[in-house]
């Protein structure tokens, strides 16, 4: 919290940066606003292949978040916080955080990102926000998770959730990627979560997980927009074929996949819901840094 005198230069904060609510200056001009960001400490990294990498870190004891939801993380850079938005893949139960991040190597924030060590800092804007949340979506059956690439973080974090398998009697994740090298960090997070006291009776009665590759052999392979229109994935899984009285869907991954999907979907008959009105469908796009 800053105790200094006022120092603005129209609404910012000379010191952090952050916008300050007029109301939040004293009599004798103090500011008494708390700085816009966490400074979280990483408590450990995994690079997963050359472009996808995942890591720890603490969560302060204030930071509320509700799974699926997205905050902006980032770095210090040049003393300057550089942020982008990132969807937790820490259930909101936990007392760390986790991400899920791709690398891209002229990426702004991405290039200092995939460098970080145990121990190194990390800003973690104060404010969860996002619709990828079960109250936007209308009472239903069966929730699909449709996701692609990094697009499983907020996945991740809403298997996490007993709500979910209270609210939904089947969960069908789906991860599509380009290489199988690319699922681990899915494959071993619900091998895991198979193995967890709480959750293992909890997914084999419930969660079906899908993963499936473009670009080489696998077990199950094409688009996931291409595998809902064939039929493919629920034939692969023996369930039923979409159905508007009990499907709800949450997706996450490209622009170019969500757009497609967002069509699929619409010419069926089901909306999409919001933070104001719940629907049958709901979007997040995934983060990209080119
Ligand atoms: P594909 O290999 O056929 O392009 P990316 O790494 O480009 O984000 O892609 C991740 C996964 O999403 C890949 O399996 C890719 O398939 C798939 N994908 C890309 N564009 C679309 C789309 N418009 N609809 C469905 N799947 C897509």
């Amino acid at each position: 919290m800053h105790g200094e005198i006022l120092r603005l230069f129209r609404g910012f904060c000379f010191i952090c940066g952050e916008e300050i609510d007029r109301s939040n200056i004293n009599a004798i001009g103090k500011i008494k606003h708390m700085s816009a960001f966490y400074r979280e400490k990483v408590l450990s990294v995994r690079h997963w292949t050359d472009t996808l990498f995942s890591f720890r870190a603490t969560r302060d004891t204030g930071f509320r978040f509700q799974n699926g939801q997205f905050a902006m993380i980032g770095l210090e850079i040049d003393g300057r916080p550089l942020l982008r938005a990132y969807s937790m893949a820490s259930a909101n139960h936990e007392e760390e955080l986790e991400f899920f991040s791709i690398k891209v190597a002229d990426g702004p924030l991405t290039s200092h990102l995939q460098k970080i060590r145990e121990g190194d800092i990390i800003l973690v804007g104060r404010k969860a926000t996002g619709t990828l949340v079960t109250d936007n979506l209308l009472a239903g059956e069966r929730l699909l998770l449709l996701s692609t690439g990094t697009g499983l973080a907020p996945f991740a974090s809403l298997i996490k959730d007993p709500d979910v398998y209270e609210r939904f009697d089947s969960i069908v994740l789906v991860h599509g990627c380009r290489q199988v090298s690319e699922l681990s960090y899915g494959e071993e997070l619900v091998a895991k979560l198979r193995d967890d006291e709480l959750f293992g009776p909890l997914l084999s009665e419930k969660l079906v997980y899908y993963p499936t590759v473009t670009r080489e052999p696998f077990r199950n392979r094409g688009r996931i927009t291409d595998l809902i229109t064939s039929h493919q994935l629920f034939d692969d899984i023996g369930q039923p074929p979409l159905d508007i009285a009990s499907d709800r869907i949450m997706m996450c991954g490209s622009p170019a996949m969500l757009g497609e999907l967002r069509q699929l979907f619409e010419t069926r008959g089901f909306t999409e819901g919001s933070n104001n009105e719940p629907g049958h469908f709901v979007i997040e796009k995934a983060f990209v840094e080119r």
